[in-house]
């Protein structure tokens, strides 16, 4: 279960509080939580995760990365950076990266391939945007298999450490931040064929939904097999809403 605080909270008060929060929320047995806070929140809330009494099925991620290690590339931060702070994730592709930072299929699988290469675990994200999925579920596949296909190319050859190595998550475009989620037995068929298009992946990949999930509607995803967490944005800001999905989860 992977919580996206996106560009909130806005001080760094408020995401130690809101991590101190997220981090008491009890975690069941085959549930774990990955928080990704904003890149300066970082250091401050490593130091806190460093500290607590108990870290199991509890992680930290970026939402994003670049794919070099170090060198001339102003802003970014890469992977052993993220690594060496004590982070295990980076949340790659987001949609809104691609859409307000136009990052193309070229650089998420330069991103993918250099976190993978450097032993950071990858949640990478695709999914359609509305024209597409107008057109129907066919029309989403397909637009789904070619981000695939781009943004997994040279992966092979990775070795892959874990089953979480590589997480993919499907997130429909227009269930992204609009209290329009893609209905689940969509999402479970589209967790499905994404599954079958990484299949060469060893070992298999995990398949998260996520796109306005809440506490109300979480267990209808995840009663679908396919279906192995979610991507949570908007419902992970509030640690009350966010620990009844985590109780919802830890429950299937
Ligand atoms: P949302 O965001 O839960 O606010 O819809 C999900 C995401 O973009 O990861």
């Amino acid at each position: 279960m992977v919580a996206n605080w996106k560009e909130n909270p806005e001080t760094e008060a408020e995401a130690l509080g809101l991590f101190r929060k997220l981090a008491k929320i009890p975690r069941n047995r085959n549930t774990e939580i990955v928080i990704c806070p904003p890149f300066v929140y970082l250091e401050k809330i490593a130091e806190e995760f460093k500290n607590l009494e108990s870290r199991a099925r509890l992680a930290l991620g970026g939402q994003d990365i670049f794919w070099e290690k170090t060198g001339a590339f102003t802003g970014e931060i890469g992977p052993t950076m993220l690594r060496s702070l004590g982070a295990a994730y980076a949340i790659i592709g987001h949609s809104e990266r691609r859409k307000f930072l136009r990052e193309t299929d070229e650089m998420v699988n330069k991103k993918v391939v250099a976190s993978l290469e450097a032993g950071l675990k990858v949640i990478l994200c695709v999914g359609e945007p509305l024209a597409i999925r107008r057109q129907g579920f066919t029309a989403a596949k397909k637009f789904v298999r070619r981000q695939l296909a781009e943004d997994l190319r040279r992966t092979s050859h990775i070795k892959f450490q874990t089953s979480s190595s590589l997480v993919i998550a499907y997130e429909p475009i227009w269930a992204i931040g609009t209290g329009k989620n893609c209905p689940p037995f969509d999402a479970a068929r589209m967790a499905a064929f994404i599954k079958l298009q990484a299949r060469h992946l060893k070992p298999p990949v995990r398949v998260l939904y996520g796109g306005s999930v809440n506490s109300k509607n979480i267990a209808d995803y995840l009663k679908n097999k396919e279906i192995g967490g979610a991507l949570v944005g908007g419902a992970s800001l509030n640690a009350a809403e966010f620990g009844r999905i985590i109780k919802a989860a830890g429950s299937r």
